[in-house]
């Protein structure tokens, strides 16, 4: 397994991300900024082309050990992002929305010839947002959530409109938690049991359990309520993230071996410690564990420890192993 730095339930390992997913307890929130296809650290791709099927087995991984309540923050370029996107949709990952990070003209100031680049200069990555689709067997087949509340439902024999009276509203309940179009809405933990409660009561004997995924007995509020990844923000905040590149005191500054000259940047793509924070925030409580498996400088690291999450990071090269688990021992 290799090295590992530790403080308290924040753990930093100097290895492939691949040769711990198996041993990491469940995540809350994965992290990933991984390649980006622009040569821009070691080991990076050189083209965005190939992003897809690097990224597969890890995306295999990580959806085999995420449960509905997890949350990826998918960071990359706009391109890299578009690449890989079929095969965190294909392997169980829900779309929710792309973020852009506006690194704001101080990026590009006096280095832009757009005249030799042909092209808006580029002051922006992306941290696209998805979470862990809860899925669920009928007939055979794997269903949404939406399509298997309608399904129990109808298998009830209960008309539609019974949903209203089961949540004591009086149209809410049918048109949102039963509705077949993008309208549909997931019904709060209260509301499932409601009407979980009202299909076992009243619904046809012969197929009893309704909303029971053993076929033993319903799932009960607390289990439906970690059927969804948790998300909380402040009123205000956008998907447009404006944050100028990391510099100052929180930039962690050094030279790696392996490179002919020193850098005052240890790491090209050193992420804002104020997104990380912001993002762990909005998707866990403490005591939830968070990945990060291409840890660089482990900014999660940081903040898990601040915030009090469970905390597990991965990193291949020894500089930046080494610079997170100081600035992990600092922090
Ligand atoms: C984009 S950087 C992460 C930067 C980090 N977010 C930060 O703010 O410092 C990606 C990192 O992943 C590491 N990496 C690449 N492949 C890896 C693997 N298979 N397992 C663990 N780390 C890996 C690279 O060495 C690099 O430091």
């Amino acid at each position: 397994m290799g090295e590992v730095f530790k403080r308290g339930e924040v753990a930093i390992h100097f290895s492939r991300a691949e040769h711990l997913y198996a041993a990491w307890p469940v995540p809350t929130c994965i992290i990933s900024d991984g390649p980006y296809g622009v040569s821009g650290f070691p080991g990076d791709e050189r083209t965005a082309r190939n992003l897809a099927e690097w990224y597969r087995p890890h995306v295999q991984m990580w959806s085999v050990r995420a449960s509905p309540v997890t949350t990826l923050w998918f960071w990359n370029t706009e391109v890299g992002w578009a690449n890989v996107h079929p095969v965190l949709a294909s392997l169980g990952w829900e779309y929710r929305c792309c973020n852009v990070w506006d690194k704001g003209m101080s990026h590009v100031a006096g280095n832009a010839n757009t005249q030799t680049l042909r092209k808006f200069p580029v002051v922006t990555e992306v941290c696209a947002h998805y979470v862990r689709r809860a899925e669920f067997r009928v007939d055979g087949r794997v269903a949404t959530m939406q399509e298997w509340l309608r399904h129990e439902w109808r298998r009830s024999g209960l008309p539609f409109h019974a949903a209203n009276e089961a949540c004591g509203v009086q149209n809410a309940a049918t048109r949102k938690y039963l509705s077949a179009d993008h309208l549909w809405y997931y019904p709060p933990p209260e509301a499932f049991t409601r009407m979980a409660d009202h299909a076992n009561e009243r619904g046809r004997p012969a197929g009893r359990p309704y909303f029971s995924v053993d076929g033993e007995r319903p799932i009960t509020s607390r289990e439906w309520e970690r059927m969804r990844a948790k998300f909380d923000c402040k009123v205000g905040v956008t998907n447009v993230w404006r944050e100028p590149q990391v510099a100052g005191g929180e930039r962690v500054k050094g030279e790696r071996r392996a490179m002919r000259y020193k850098f005052r940047s240890l790491h090209g793509s050193q992420k804002p410690l104020v997104f990380i924070d912001m993002t762990v925030r909005a998707c866990t409580d403490p005591g939830d564990v968070v990945w990060e498996p291409f840890g660089g400088l482990c900014p999660g690291a940081v903040v898990c420890h601040h915030l009090k999450r469970g905390y597990v990071a991965a990193e291949i090269i020894p500089e930046f192993y080494q610079a997170a688990a100081h600035r992990l021992a600092l922090a």
